[in-house]
């Protein structure tokens, strides 16, 4: 078939559904109003570890307003059947109000239902809860740790000791919380068998097979729906408990309930980037190129599941030519609830310690840092030994270092100053894998050449909707407003897991396909068709374009959809789009190399981002305005990462300290500066059909170890964990 033009990729449109969100007219899951809707409140628990001996519900029950009261004590037992497709791990999912253990501090013990949010929330704190607290543990640090995950390759001890310079470093990250603006929230309502649920999710799909799993029932039963989503970064993903109490107390009472988790509900009754002890040694020769690396992590988990990232291992084994590797992971079981993927997950982790270890060995070498990176680019990938895809970092350190003014960067330390400001520059790699799932699209092109496409993916900020209808407006060759993209809704087609940077590939792949099916079908009607200016036509001649079908080269000789619909009784052309991942001959990884100036006060110790730039590899660029969205958003949530984000645990009884955004800090305006992407936009097929290989957790790794590389520059300091604080620098 002749390529279609590609009139809407690649321009920047902005959001097709942006005014439905500004204007407030964008329901999200705690807009619905089901009729005779209840409001739930869930009372959590105050210890880390033990169990519950009382449990006084009787003020409560007695408020007015007040339907239920559901604990342990007379919650039904549920069924709690194994699933393997929502993102659960190793280990047993937390089983709410089935005994009266307390794994967590934060564990729901409880829950109120009440005819009005207020009636819930007072009458859930008059329920009053006695326990029996045992010793708990939540320091990463002072805890025994699961068998390890290990790596090896070549012989690293050896080569470590007889390496020509030899760095042994620890470095700490703290625990993080996603913080989207949207609380997680749901609505739930049962009629008969059927469950309809309104939530808010990543992946309605994951909602639906839990829900189905704890309860018992078919999936087939529950129908979720999702149309928008206030940000997620990874943390509704997966479904979690407070899904179950909803779905559960909406059967108790009766009627449609509604479950807002409260913010400080957000730090413990949904998952979070877990805390990190990240041990590393690497060897070098005098010229700077990495004989060795000895990575040894901790990190911490659940006690009733196991979140080991696979990720957070694989930069440490393909960034670099090494050809002596060791790694070994172990998680470490803490009285805490369990840790999810967050933007970027694992490998912004591994990226701080690697790109710190990198520009450390570059300034002891007294080499510049891009140059020590080049010296050890690989030319394949030296974990699987697959040729890369496409990997174009050397270009990027190019494009970036002019863009950037890197060749003003003195090498010494704590050189450059502003007044009272000490000025530093600093440079980090970013990379994260490209990943594809099996994906299917629904797409109906009707007589008025108008165009319905649909899947059950999600739009939790990248622009799905805006994306996915620029790619179906090129392949059926009309304008983005003639297609209405569908989302969010399980009686979609099949979508995968919104996340992972694996929806454009994935899902735009099954839409152009879906869409070229429908195209094709059109062409085949009117070069079959006497009475159409096609007829006779060569199929693979004819191009689509501003909604009419014509010859290639012979523009004259065509019509439009609506004329050849409407002449052959047709309401509708329709098609059902696939994608399957090709089985990777390759290496297949986004990449970046990120820039950072910081001012940092000399007397103070106060770091302030003055300017970031990024570069990025990360194939075709579909929708530049979404790209330049994902890529200010990554390099906002790395510089929060770097300088202020934080999850403080009173390891006394397990309690958050923070868990409110007035003390859990985030980066606000005045800490953001100008920041700038660049991306080299070359297509990547072997990723995809459509060329891309993701964006949205790239932009945040090699942000964190960016900023603290132009600490350093700025200081003279180095600083091994984050968040880097004012006092680490006095
Ligand atoms: Mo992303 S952490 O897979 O939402």
């Amino acid at each position: 078939m002749s390529p279609q033009p590609q009139a809407a990729v690649g321009r920047p449109v902005s959001r097709v559904e942006g005014r439905l969100k500004v204007t407030g007219q964008a329901k999200y899951a705690a807009d619905q109003t089901a009729s005779g809707t209840a409001h739930a409140a869930v009372v959590d628990s105050s210890i880390a570890r033990g169990r519950i001996t009382g449990l006084d519900t009787a003020a409560a029950e007695a408020c007015p307003g007040v339907l239920r009261v559901i604990s342990h004590r007379n919650a039904p037992t549920l069924p709690y059947l194994p699933n393997r497709g929502s993102l659960n791990l190793p280990g047993e999912r937390l089983h709410v109000f089935q005994d009266d253990r307390v794994l967590f501090h934060g564990q729901p013990v409880a829950v109120v239902v009440a005819t009005t949010l207020e009636a819930a929330q007072h009458a859930a704190s008059l329920v009053h809860v006695q326990y029996t607290a045992e010793p708990s543990a939540t320091d990463l640090t002072s805890a025994p740790a699961d068998e390890p995950t290990t790596y090896a390759r070549g012989d690293a001890a050896a080569a470590l000791a007889s390496a020509a310079v030899r760095l042994d470093l620890t470095y700490r990250l703290s625990r993080m919380h996603h913080n989207p603006m949207e609380p997680h929230a749901i609505v739930t309502r049962w009629d008969g068998a059927e469950l309809t649920v309104w939530d808010k999710t990543q992946w309605v799909q994951s909602t639906r097979d839990e829900l189905a799993a704890v309860f018992g029932i078919n999936p087939a039963s529950v129908r979720v729906i999702s149309p928008y989503v206030g940000g997620a970064f990874g943390n509704a993903a997966r479904c979690w408990p407070h899904a179950t109490i909803a779905a559960l107390a909406a059967r108790e009472a009766g009627r449609p309930v509604k479950l807002v988790l409260t913010r400080r509900q957000l730090y413990f009754g949904v998952g979070y980037r877990p805390a990190y002890e990240y041990r590393l040694s690497i060897g070098s020769d005098l010229q700077g190129r990495l004989t060795a690396s000895v990575h040894d992590l901790r990190s911490e988990t659940s006690r009733y599941e196991t979140f080991a990232e696979r990720g957070v291992l694989v930069p440490g084994r393909m960034l670099y030519t090494t050809p002596n590797v060791t790694q070994s992971h172990r998680t470490v079981p803490l009285d805490v609830n369990t840790p999810t993927p967050m933007r970027g997950p694992g490998y912004s982790t591994a990226a701080f310690p690697i790109e710190s270890a990198v520009d450390e060995l570059a300034h002891e070498l007294g080499i510049d840092p891009i140059e020590l990176r080049r010296r050890n680019e690989p030319e394949n990938d030296q974990a699987s030994g697959l040729p890369f895809s496409t990997r174009r970092l050397r270009e990027c350190y190019t494009v970036g270092a002019r863009e950037f003014g890197w060749n003003r960067r003195n090498p010494k330390p704590r050189t450059t100053r502003d007044g009272d400001w000490l000025i530093g520059m600093g440079v980090a790699t970013a990379v994260y894998d490209t990943l594809r799932a099996p994906a299917q699209a629904h797409v109906r092109l009707d007589a008025r050449g108008t165009a319905v496409v649909e899947s059950a993916t999600s739009d939790m900020g990248p622009g799905t909707y805006t994306s996915m209808s620029q790619v179906a407006a090129d392949a059926l060759g009309i304008d983005v407003p003639q297609v209405t993209f569908r989302l969010g809704d399980t009686t979609l087609p099949q979508a995968p897991v919104h996340g992972g940077s694996l929806t454009m590939a994935s899902i735009g792949s099954t839409v152009q396909d879906g869409c070229d099916r429908v195209r094709q079908q059109a062409i085949a009607l009117a070069v079959g068709d006497e009475r159409s200016p096609l007829y006779g036509a060569d199929p693979a001649a004819v191009v689509v374009y501003d909604g009419r079908l014509h010859v290639k080269g012979d523009p004259a000789r065509g019509e439009t959809y609506r004329q050849l619909l409407t002449r052959n009784d047709r309401t509708h052309l329709e098609a059902t789009g696939s994608y399957t991942p090709a089985q990777s001959r390759a290496s297949m990884h986004a990449y970046g190399a990120v820039f950072a100036e910081v001012a940092v006060d000399a007397r103070l110790g106060m770091v302030r981002v003055r300017r970031m730039l990024g570069v990025y590899d990360a194939g075709r660029i579909i929708s530049p305005k979404l790209a330049d969205s994902q890529a200010i958003g990554g390099m906002v949530g790395g510089i929060g990462a770097a300088l202020m984000e934080h999850t403080v645990t009173d390891h006394r009884d397990g309690r958050i300290v923070n868990a409110n955004l007035a003390e859990y800090l985030v980066p606000v305006n005045a800490d953001v500066p100008a920041l700038k992407a660049i991306y080299l936009n070359g297509r990547d097929d072997q990723a995809d059909p459509i060329g891309v290989k993701g964006l949205g957790e790239v932009v945040l790794v090699g942000v964190a170890p960016a900023v603290a590389n132009a600490v350093f520059h700025a200081t003279g300091r180095r600083v091994r964990h984050l968040p880097i604080a004012p006092e680490d620098l006095l």
